[in-house]
């Protein structure tokens, strides 16, 4: 595991939105095939996405030959929900980039069939031959994508129930009324997350300090499920210096030396 330090979360974004599109760049150069992305919700990639736009626009990175997986949707929502992570997408990411409207693929959860549109999801990643990179982000509680603490660490896309913590930390987006957040999503899989060639998380603020420690120092736990990218052969994981608070000094120092110049 790569853990790239950086002063704050402009920093942070501006890393990564650089690395993804060195990666676009450099598989557009070699193959024809399309560059297979997977991508999150929150607010953590924000910055990423902002900065993916202006790289665009700028002509320093093109997604007409990219294909993406978004990692999860809440069950019950359609498109033109506000809090919908299709509308989300749209809103901050998509409608502002030349990615082609069939290359985005976001799991329907108004799905008559929620089971089957896994199945669905999971067999049309395989058919692009996997996922390249997935972007993700990580929940206070160490939760990648939609798979809370105690999902199994070799899951594959399914249909997830959401934990009270997730429901309040979520519930600012529904008028900070935790009933109000629906209470199921579908998501892809810790293993579907793990078998992209390549995993980066972006992590930020205070709030992630426990998570990030869980990540790195702790053990592989089900109970923190980002901690299974310890397994992973080509995982990254973008952080500012608030997000850091807990690790140990002699991790902090290792990761700030040994990857400062890591692009
Ligand atoms: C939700 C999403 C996760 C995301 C997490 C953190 O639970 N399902 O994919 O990583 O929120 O969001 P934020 O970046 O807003 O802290």
């Amino acid at each position: 595991m790569k853990v790239i330090i950086k002063n704050d979360y402009d920093a942070m974004c501006e890393w990564a939105a650089k690395h993804i599109a060195a990666a676009i760049g450099a598989k557009a150069k070699t193959s024809k095939e399309p560059f297979v992305l997977g991508l999150p919700t929150g607010s953590s990639p924000l910055g990423v996405y902002k900065r993916l736009i202006e790289m665009n626009k700028a002509g320093k990175v093109s997604f007409k030959n990219v294909v993406t997986f978004n990692m999860d949707e809440y069950v019950g929502l359609p498109h033109e929900h506000e809090q919908s992570y299709w509308y989300f997408m749209h809103d901050n990411f998509f409608d502002h980039i030349d990615i082609p409207a069939e290359n985005v693929n976001i799991l329907n959860g108004m799905a008559k069939d929620l089971e089957k549109e896994c199945a669905r999801y999971e067999a049309k990643i395989a058919s692009y031959g996997g996922i390249d990179l997935f972007l993700g982000g990580s929940g206070v509680d160490g939760h990648i994508a939609f798979n809370e603490p105690f999902t199994s660490l070799t899951s594959r896309t399914g249909v997830r129930g959401l934990t009270t913590d997730t429901l309040i930390v979520n519930s600012r987006f529904f008028g900070n009324d935790p009933e109000k957040v629906p209470k199921k999503a579908l998501s892809v899989g810790v293993g579907t997350v793990c078998d992209s060639k390549e995993v980066l998380l972006v992590i930020n603020g205070h709030q992630k300090a426990r998570a990030l420690r869980h990540c790195i120092e702790g053990g592989v736990d089900q109970a923190w499920t980002i901690s299974a990218l310890q397994l992973h052969q080509n995982a990254y994981i973008a952080c500012d210096e608030p997000a850091c608070g807990e690790l140990k000094v002699d991790t902090y120092k290792f990761f700030k030396e040994v990857y400062k110049n890591e692009k």
